[in-house]
């Protein structure tokens, strides 16, 4: 087969594979959700969360909303890191106000009340959302499949809800060393077949989110965070090297160093903690995506403006991708995220297309 025109390479991607490019992409994590009235909607429609992440046609939808408002360079797959405890057959709902509840597993019992022979059938609805989306979506924009790393979704399936610090995991992990490593071994194993299927259904890159990274010790760390990781890494490259990966171990402070140093992951999504020198240093050896405070975002004003273009100029027009520190909140005004994407989308081209 002749490819007379193959499609023009994404700038997500581009700099995703170290390549130079004019302007700097962006996308913001949690780009889909309750910010949007047009996802106030959507999520109406769909009678919950859960509903809404298991519904093809409408998580579709909410994907394309904020690409559509805001035109960001990449789409992330709208669904959540807990699919994967409900695909390994955990009781999950989504509270109102609350968040994401579990049946706590605390013992070896837990973990054999599980059952994941319905793995496959229960992810199947996301994989349908990929394919949706690969069709709709304009071929410049990057498609980024997710999961949740290991020790961030092994918490919430011990813990059952969100958690201050972490001291049922902590507990578990400490106390029953065996069983727990029986459970994050499941969940890692099934977060490789999780991003495979997802790779196989068309995404372009992944996103690891570890969001209670920082949570853990040095020796912790290593077993918990680094440990899983690896494992993950490893087999997505053998099967899918081209494919990039992205890392998010949040608030892993000096333990960033080792992660990196352990972790071959294409690119780091930093959170609003680590220094823009930092940063910069980090350049030459991973591609580097973060890190504004969302509530820089939430916030507004001349000094939203000034943070981003700092970080737009020294960061410079290659390895670096714009995003955010940790998700966006619910109370951000949209507007702000049109001023972001103007900023960024004008960056380089002189200061007079600003200053409107
Ligand atoms: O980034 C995106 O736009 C894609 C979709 C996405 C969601 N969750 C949608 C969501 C992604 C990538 C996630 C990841 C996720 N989910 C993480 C890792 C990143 C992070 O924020 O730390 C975690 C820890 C979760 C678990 C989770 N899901 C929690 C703790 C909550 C409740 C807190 C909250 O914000 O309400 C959720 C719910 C959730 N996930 C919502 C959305 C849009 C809100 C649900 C709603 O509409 O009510």
């Amino acid at each position: 087969m002749s490819i007379a025109n193959p499609p023009p390479l994404q700038p997500m991607l581009a700099r995703l594979m170290g390549e130079t490019t004019e302007k700097t992409p962006f996308w913001l994590m949690r780009q889909a959700g309750r910010y949007l009235p047009e996802y106030q909607a959507v999520r109406q429609k769909a009678g919950g969360f859960l509903e809404l992440c298991l519904n093809p046609d409408l998580a579709s939808q909410v994907t394309l909303q904020p690409i559509e408002r805001f035109d960001m360079d990449g789409a992330i797959l709208f669904s959540d890191i807990l699919i994967l405890a409900y695909g390994l057959g955990q009781n999950l709902r989504f509270d109102e106000g609350i968040g994401p509840i579990l049946t706590p597993i605390r013992d070896l019992s837990g973990i054999h009340a599980l059952n994941h022979s319905g793995f496959e059938s229960k992810i199947a609805p996301v994989l349908e959302t990929i394919k949706n989306l690969k069709r709709a979506l304009t071929p410049s924009k990057t498609l980024i499949g997710f999961a949740g790393a290991p020790w961030t979704v092994t918490s919430y399936m011990i813990e059952g809800k969100t958690s201050r610090d972490f001291r049922h995991s902590k507990q578990f992990a400490f106390t029953q060393p065996d069983q727990f490593q029986i459970l994050l071994d499941m969940v890692t194993d099934h977060t490789i077949i999780y991003l495979t299927r997802q790779i196989e259904a068309g995404v372009d890159c992944v996103q690891i989110f570890d969001s209670w990274a920082g949570m853990l010790d040095e020796e912790s760390f290593t077993h918990f965070v680094i440990k899983p990781t690896q494992k993950i890494i490893s087999a997505l490259k053998t099967r899918f090297p081209a494919c990039p990966i992205i890392c998010f171990p949040r608030h892993a402070g000096l333990l960033l160093e080792n992660f990196c140093q352990a972790c071959p992951a294409d690119a780091i999504n930093l959170d609003p903690s680590v220094p823009l020198d930092v940063a910069l240093k980090l350049k030459e050896t991973h591609i580097v995506q973060g890190n504004l405070d969302p509530i820089r975002l939430l916030s507004g004003g001349p000094d939203l403006e000034k943070t981003i273009l700092r970080w737009l100029d020294k960061m410079g027009n290659n390895r670096y991708i714009f995003n955010l520190g940790h998700g966006i909140l619910p109370e951000t005004p949209p507007e702000h995220v049109t001023r972001l994407a103007k900023v960024i989308k004008d960056h380089g081209i002189g200061n007079d297309a600003l200053s409107k």
